[in-house]
């Protein structure tokens, strides 16, 4: 066999093993079999990549630059991003994991500009359809990259969360793509004739890139950057996608392909759980029409009650069933662990506990499952939504545990909140809910919790993990309380 042809074989075993993984992925019981097929498969292609790259130096030998340094360079730069990856892979918290995605995402679209300025300089000969794809590379590389930026600023509250509005921003937006075409019609006539033109050309549509992603995506509001993380993970796929053609690398092109993809179909099923349309999505300047109100400055004020850990151990000890609804506050809080424990602890007495995940709880996909998961709650009483919302209504108490806009029934009631037509968990239905959380304050989205006021609601303020804890020493092993 020759090393070209075990380097296309191993590049088709983890393509495979990246399909394979990602099939992996799609359920709970089997994801961590399917990220270990994926990191395998990800090991492979890169010996396969280094590889070929040193294969390559040793068959075409470069006066400017002997295999030898090569063979450094590679082993250097890996060694590079695994020292700056490593650590900071460890240290995240899962709270901070949206943003870190966002980061990475970032430096695949500045990789794909990079990738697209050097071929139209190196690559000669491809012609129009070469051209065309150095300016597609370029444009989704370079938003991929400002728009990742953003979304990384503002999940890490370092940019306000609000959406930005500039005055004809639809219009704004469509101009600069139109100029965009024009450049790229004018690039493929100049051809490889004018390098410098060229050049200034290809530079020009990435700073339209670079322009177009930070704007589209600074334009979406709070409420709705779960699906924008979801649309950048799809187009970090795609410009690795046109990376892979300019580069002549299938490999590339078939994972940018997978993950550009499957992001899409992640951002449907999140657009339908947040009742937004996939097009405004892919267009930007989602989530508001700039009519929302100021953070917190909506919605009802009112009287809410309280209630105390013995009320509410109380209340449990005497229920048949419950239904747990986590939020972002739990992951905060680190309150899987307690609640884990309770959930034994009411299941050995009896009581039917499940859970009922709302698609966007938390800061992003499956992030209240992975820590349900990882407190070894079983699978079988984590429930979706839609399984679960009919069965509020006969339920005797609902525990919403640092979760807001996710149950909130403005969503249902309000047509002028910013969230309207978002579908929510109804817990409102059960006969007594109890509320997790620090103080009234608002939540992601910045808005009022009708919720909050309803007869059949009570408040336990404080931190949910101490609370939760406090809980379950009130209801001892067996004992009624
Ligand atoms: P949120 O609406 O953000 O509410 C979380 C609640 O947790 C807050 O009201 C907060 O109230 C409470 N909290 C925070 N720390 C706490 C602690 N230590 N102990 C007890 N409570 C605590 O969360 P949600 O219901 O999960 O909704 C998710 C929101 O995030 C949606 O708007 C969604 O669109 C957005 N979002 C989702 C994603 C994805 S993909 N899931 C990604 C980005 C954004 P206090 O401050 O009063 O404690």
């Amino acid at each position: 066999m020759t090393i070209i042809g075990l380097i296309q074989g191993l590049y088709i075993v983890a393509g495979i093993m990246f399909i394979l993984s990602l099939a992996g992925l799609s359920k709970q019981t089997t994801a961590r079999g399917g990220n270990i097929v994926g990191i395998i498969g990800m090991g492979l292609a890169l010996l396969a990549t280094v590889g070929y790259s040193i294969y390559q130096s040793a068959e075409f030998p470069d006066d400017r630059q002997p295999v030898w340094l090569t063979a450094v360079l590679i082993v250097a730069v890996l060694a590079i991003g695994a020292a700056v990856g490593t650590p900071i892979a460890r240290r995240v918290e899962m709270t901070q994991m949206p943003e870190l995605i966002a980061a990475f995402h970032s430096f695949v679209g500045l990789a794909a500009v990079l990738v697209g300025i050097n071929s139209y300089i190196a690559d000669h000969g491809g012609g129009a359809v070469h051209l065309v794809e150095v300016a597609l590379g370029v444009l989704i590389g370079a938003y991929t990259f400002t728009g990742s930026v953003v979304a990384y600023l503002k999940l890490s509250a370092k940019m306000s969360s609000a959406p930005l509005v500039l005055p004809g921003r639809n219009a704004l937006n469509i101009g600069a793509f139109v100029v965009f075409l024009a450049l790229m019609f004018w690039l493929v006539a100049v051809g490889e004739e004018n390098q410098t033109l060229g050049v200034v050309l290809v530079v020009a549509m990435t700073v339209i890139g670079f322009a177009l992603g930070w704007h589209m995506v600074a334009a979406i509001g709070g409420g709705d950057m779960p699906v924008v993380v979801s649309m950048l993970n799809s187009y970090s796929g795609w410009a690795a996608a046109a990376a892979g053609f300019l580069l002549g690398n299938n490999l590339l092109l078939i994972t940018g392909a997978l993950v550009g993809s499957s992001g899409a179909i992640l951002s449907y099923i999140m657009c339908r759980a947040m009742n937004r349309s996939f097009i405004s999505v892919i267009l930007g300047g989602f989530g508001s029409d700039g009519t929302a109100p100021a953070p917190g400055a909506d919605g009802p004020e009112g009287e809410y009650t309280e209630i105390t850990v013995d009320g509410a151990a109380e209340a449990l000890a005497t229920a048949k069933s419950v239904i747990i609804t986590p939020g972002y506050g739990m992951a905060v809080a680190k309150a899987q662990y307690p609640v884990a424990e309770l959930t034994q602890r009411l299941r050995a007495r009896g009581i039917t506990v499940r859970f009922g995940v709302h698609p966007v709880a938390g800061r992003l996909p499956g992030h209240m499952n992975v820590l349900l998961a990882e407190a070894k709650v079983p699978y079988d009483i984590v429930l979706e939504m839609d399984e679960i919302n009919d069965d509020f209504a006969g339920t005797d108490v609902v525990l919403v545990i640092g979760a807001n806009d996710t149950v909130n029934p403005a969503a249902n009631d309000d047509p002028t909140s910013p969230i309207a037509g978002m579908p929510v968990l109804e817990v409102w239905n059960a006969r007594q809910v109890i509320v997790f959380k620090r103080s009234m304050a608002t939540g992601y989205a910045g808005v009022q919790n009708p919720l909050f006021f309803k007869e059949n609601t009570d408040m336990l303020f404080g931190d949910a993990k101490t609370q939760v804890e406090a809980i379950v020493a009130a209801l001892p092993v067996g004992q009624k309380v």
